[in-house]
């Protein structure tokens, strides 16, 4: 009875201010729009962020760096984020409810509303299984990503960030505006679809002959599938044993935009920014 009350509460209090929310997301939506067509910086890379920085918000996950770089990225601004996040923060300390949206660490199943923060908790999860086991750790379309910031700050490994040059430049300058320590960081260019990334890893001193640990969190479904292809293999056959990675996936259907409401939207608002979805995977079989 308890969770019926709250959920009620939760929901009539997002309703209530639903019209601030969708103000604040359009606002933002339409800025993040106009800036990565302007400097070809990833604007798909602000979603993961956004929900490590609910996390932290919530208390259930720290990550400081987290909040210092969202407050330094283009687009970004204290009264555009009450906006946008300020009637679920307040539905959850009225309410006393949760959402699944900010749990961590996590139950499962993981649903389309929980997808995120799910993938979080499995990337940090993978990570730190593996961190005792390499010596350099890799993250593949770093984008916003903040790991290497607190999880791997204090540790032995090397640090490499990976993504495109426009990105890469994006995020430099909010890691330096934010006062983020990145000397142990360092920082590859490379376009995954057009250069084999791992000769461009191998010029700034990673050694294949050392176990490494690949995280490539949010990033295959925008690539083509040859690159995809091009990263696995290149992971299984050109670094040594003990090395391994991880990553997401997309079913075919969210990546081709049909079916559900929330696959359309997801592949319109990728096509939106600039960064079409292009690899899924099939899950479900087409067969009779
Ligand atoms: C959704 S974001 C995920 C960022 C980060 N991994 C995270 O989870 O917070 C996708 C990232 O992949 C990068 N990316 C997409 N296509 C790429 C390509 N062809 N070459 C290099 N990076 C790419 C984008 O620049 C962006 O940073």
């Amino acid at each position: 009875m308890r969770k019926i009350i709250a959920t009620v509460v939760f929901i009539a209090i997002e309703l209530l201010l639903l019209p601030i929310s969708l103000i604040g997301y359009v606002w933002l939506a339409v800025k993040l729009i106009l800036i990565s067509r302007r400097t070809g910086m990833s604007a798909t890379a602000y979603s993961p962020l956004f929900t490590r920085w609910m996390l932290h918000e919530t208390g259930v996950r720290k990550d400081l760096a987290c909040k210092r770089v969202l407050m330094s990225l283009p687009g970004i601004s204290a009264l555009n984020l009450h906006m946008l996040t300020g009637s679920t923060f307040l539905a959850a300390r009225l309410s006393g409810l949760q959402p699944g949206f900010m749990n961590y660490p996590v139950t499962l199943p993981s649903t389309i509303m929980t997808m995120v923060n799910h993938r979080t908790a499995f990337f940090d999860k993978a990570l730190l299984d593996h961190l005792d086991k390499v010596k350099q750790v890799v993250i593949l379309g770093a984008g916003w990503d903040t790991r290497a910031y607190n999880m791997l700050k204090e540790d032995r490994v090397r640090v490499f960030e990976v993504d495109t040059a426009k990105t890469q430049r994006v995020k430099q300058t909010a890691l330096q505006q934010a006062g983020i320590d990145t000397a142990h960081v360092t920082f590859v260019t490379a376009d995954f679809n057009r250069e084999p990334w791992l000769d461009s890893l191998k010029r700034y001193n990673f050694d294949p002959k050392q176990p490494a640990f690949f995280l490539w969190e949010g990033v295959i479904y925008y690539l083509e599938a040859e690159a995809v292809k091009a990263t696995i293999n290149a992971v299984s056959s050109q670094i040594t044993s003990g090395s391994a990675i991880a990553f997401d996936y997309f079913c075919r259907e969210l990546v081709a935009g049909v079916g559900r409401l929330t696959f359309r939207y997801g592949a319109k608002w990728s096509q939106a920014v600039g960064e079409p979805l292009q690899f899924g995977i099939p899950t479900e079989s087409t067969g009779p």
